[in-house]
């Protein structure tokens, strides 16, 4: 095969080689250096114009800089941004509100990033199962899903199953263990044979490890064995949440977002939901984890929190992203724009043999390229796209170029 050679223009290199020298080498992105951002578009610092398929790994489903959310965070930045949690504030409990109303939860409790979101569901998970479940102190496991990504820190990694995400950051968490995504019967197999397992984590739709849609009746099936052995269902929707997959969540069924679409039956809500991620429009870092309060309730005072966490500026962002999302509707319109997307792609594929598979909902897609694991072709494949005037990724399991491709 041949290799592909793609040019980096001497302005675009400054950028890249000054990061090199000063930033820590812990991604390796594909070389373009953007400076502007509108909707669906990206401009380099050549003043090259891409489409964004990427779209900050779905963070900017609202597109990029969107005009409400922006005017919403300068007003807010203008008048309030922290005050800590020691002190109330005048947007907390009405951005609780709203978000628990549209999701049709008792409660919510604020992060900034998606990981510190799955963090605080693993405490609140662990904390139900000790305070209502009657698990032995210390004894508790969650389970998750083989080839997931939930993010970084240490515990969320001893969660993971990807060799590169691990190798060196040793010892790991106790207490937690994986089945493979998509197989019911395993997971089956291990809630009956562990009293002691407080909760399931997974993604509905497994995003980094190559968009990844289980079977249909996948989520319903995980939700009714939770319910069977009394153990939590946690849906982590950082990435699938927010209108990406065309509903407003991958789980839908549960939410008051009225826009009439909903895919999944009301009995897969999950108990603990995860959303960060397009929660700011991609403006700044906010995250959520929303319960009932049989579970949230078991968090005392003084026993999580974040400085961060439930600021007035997250707050004011995050209801201006959600009312966009809701006013656009733009759940429908990944919806409508997926099946025409991915009808284009299976026929390009039909011409084109490298191309094995299309999938994905809504605006949340994939292709799989026919090559083996040690190939560069899907790195060759994002370059030429870039080249092209397209920005997309490929998941960071398959990465062969450098230590970390993902995020
Ligand atoms: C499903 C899922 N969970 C958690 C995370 C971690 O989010 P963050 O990078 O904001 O910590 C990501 C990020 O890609 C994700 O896709």
């Amino acid at each position: 095969m041949t290799t592909l050679t793609h040019e980096t223009s001497a302005l675009s290199q400054s950028y890249i080689d000054r990061e090199d020298r000063y930033g820590a080498h812990n991604y390796h992105p594909v070389p373009v250096v953007l400076e502007r951002g509108e909707g669906v578009f990206l401009w380099d610092v050549e003043g090259k114009k891409y489409f964004d398929f990427l779209s900050a790994y779905t963070a900017v489903n609202q597109g990029h800089c969107h005009p409400r959310i922006i005017r919403a965070m300068i007003t807010q930045a203008q008048k309030l941004t922290l005050t800590s949690r020691a002190f109330h504030n005048d947007l907390l409990g009405k951005c609780e509100e709203y978000m628990a109303t549209l999701f049709g939860y008792d409660k919510v409790l604020m992060m900034n990033t998606g990981v510190e979101a799955v963090e605080t569901a693993m405490k609140l998970t662990r904390k139900w199962a000790y305070m209502v479940k009657g698990v032995e102190e210390n004894k508790a496991r969650i389970l998750f899903a083989g080839n997931n990504f939930h993010g970084r820190t240490l515990s969320v990694i001893s969660a993971s199953t990807d060799p590169s995400a691990r190798a060196g950051f040793g010892p790991f968490m106790p207490g937690l263990g994986t089945v493979p995504y998509d197989d019911i019967k395993a997971l089956e197999e291990a809630l009956a044979s562990d009293p002691d397992i407080a909760g399931f984590f997974v993604e509905p739709i497994q995003g980094e490890a190559g968009v990844y849609v289980p079977a249909d009746d996948y989520l319903s099936e995980v939700a009714r064995l939770c319910r069977k052995y009394n153990v939590l269902f946690v849906a982590d929707e950082i990435q699938t949440g927010i209108a990406r997959t065309g509903r407003m969540l991958a789980t839908c069924g549960n939410c008051h977002c009225s826009s009439g679409t909903c895919r999944q039956p009301q009995d897969v809500k999950p108990d603990i939901l995860i959303l960060g991620k397009a929660l700011s429009g991609g403006t700044m870092p906010v995250s959520a984890v929303l319960a009932d309060d049989r579970i949230m309730l078991n968090i005392k005072p003084g026993q999580h929190g974040s400085t961060f966490g439930g600021n007035p500026l997250a707050c004011a962002v995050a209801m201006e992203a959600l009312q966009v999302v809701l006013d656009e509707d733009l759940a429908t319109n990944a919806e409508k724009m997926g099946v025409i997307f991915r009808d284009g792609l299976r026929k390009i594929a039909q011409k084109y043999p490298l191309i094995k598979l299309v999938r994905g909902k809504g605006l949340l897609n994939a292709i799989v390229i026919d090559s083996d694991e040690e190939s560069t072709l899907a790195w060759d494949f994002c370059m030429e796209m870039k080249d092209n005037g397209l920005l997309a990724n490929y998941p960071w399991q398959q990465n062969q170029v450098g230590s970390s491709a993902g995020h």
